[in-house]
């Protein structure tokens, strides 16, 4: 799952009933649980009690340095604060050795990665990407909030600590034995075709970077989970399946016709599980 957004009651209602199917089951968190640090260690110290696993990949609401939350650490610094968190309450981050799912089925590497943006999902038609695009976004009335709260440091631009992660990470997955399927797990989606359904298309140039193209089929991936988009569904591309997992802001999914899904099931693939 990804996107509950607890800072909302009716999303922070869903996620006190978030519930194992099997004291076995693991839960993937693929970010946006929040934007404020202490409404983050709460939902992941939660679902600790009831998972065997919990594994959760930042998303950019977790690097907002939001002006009411009173943690006041800004970029890397940040996260690498959210890690320590996790490590605290034993939930498996990006930073940590990738863990090994031997449920029903073969052995896969859950590899859950912070891999941020670029801009190079901007639209052919945009100017070339850099931190200064937000002028042309504003010009389309379309600017995500990143580009007042989500601060890069102590990289110079938000590009550039994505070069880095993207860098550290491909390395990283390189180095899997190359035996093992993976699900890849990243909030903001590795290929560029989720966009092409956005209610904002110049909105795309926020949601990821084509450097990870490649990555699902490089690395053996098995499933690629994702959030962001608000647009739960599954897709699948050049062979690969694609879960987008979110909840997304109760305007969006209230006023759907079924109730949200939270969380999916993804291995075995078996379809969806509900919450309790
Ligand atoms: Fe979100
Ligand atoms: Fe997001």
């Amino acid at each position: 799952m990804s996107d509950l957004h607890v800072g909302f009651p009716a999303n922070r209602a869903i996620a006190e009933r978030i519930q194992p199917v099997t004291p076995a089951d693991w839960l993937i968190v693929a970010g946006d649980v929040g934007e404020q640090a202490a409404d983050i260690e709460w939902v992941l110290g939660t679902l600790t009690e009831r998972f065997a696993r919990v594994v959760w990949v930042p998303g950019n609401h977790e690097l907002w340095t939001h002006g009411r939350d009173p943690l006041r650490l800004r970029g890397e610094e940040r996260y690498l604060h959210l890690v320590d968190v996790c490590r605290r309450l034993g939930v498996v981050t990006p930073e940590d050795p990738y863990p090994i799912w031997t449920g029903a089925g073969e052995p896969v590497v859950v590899a859950p990665l912070f891999v941020l943006y670029d801009y190079s999902f901007q639209l052919a038609d945009l100017p070339p990407p850099g931190d200064g695009l937000a002028r042309t976004a504003v010009s389309r009335a379309v600017v995500s909030t990143d580009e007042r709260w989500l601060h890069p440091d102590p990289f110079p631009t938000r590009a550039a600590w994505c070069d880095d992660r993207v860098t550290k990470t491909e390395r990283r997955l390189a180095e899997l034995p190359p035996g093992l399927p993976t699900v890849l797990v990243n909030h903001f989606p590795l290929v560029r075709e989720p966009t092409a359904v956005l209610r904002y298309p110049a909105f795309a140039q926020w949601c990821g970077t084509v450097r990870t193209a490649t990555w699902p089929a490089r690395f053996r991936a098995q499933v690629v989970v994702y959030g962001h988009l608000h647009i739960p569904r599954t897709a699948w591309y050049a062979g690969i399946r694609h879960e987008e997992v979110s909840l997304g802001y109760p305007r969006e999914w209230q006023r759907r016709s079924a109730a949200p899904v939270i969380p999916r099931q993804i291995l075995p693939a078996a379809g969806a599980v509900g919450s309790s």
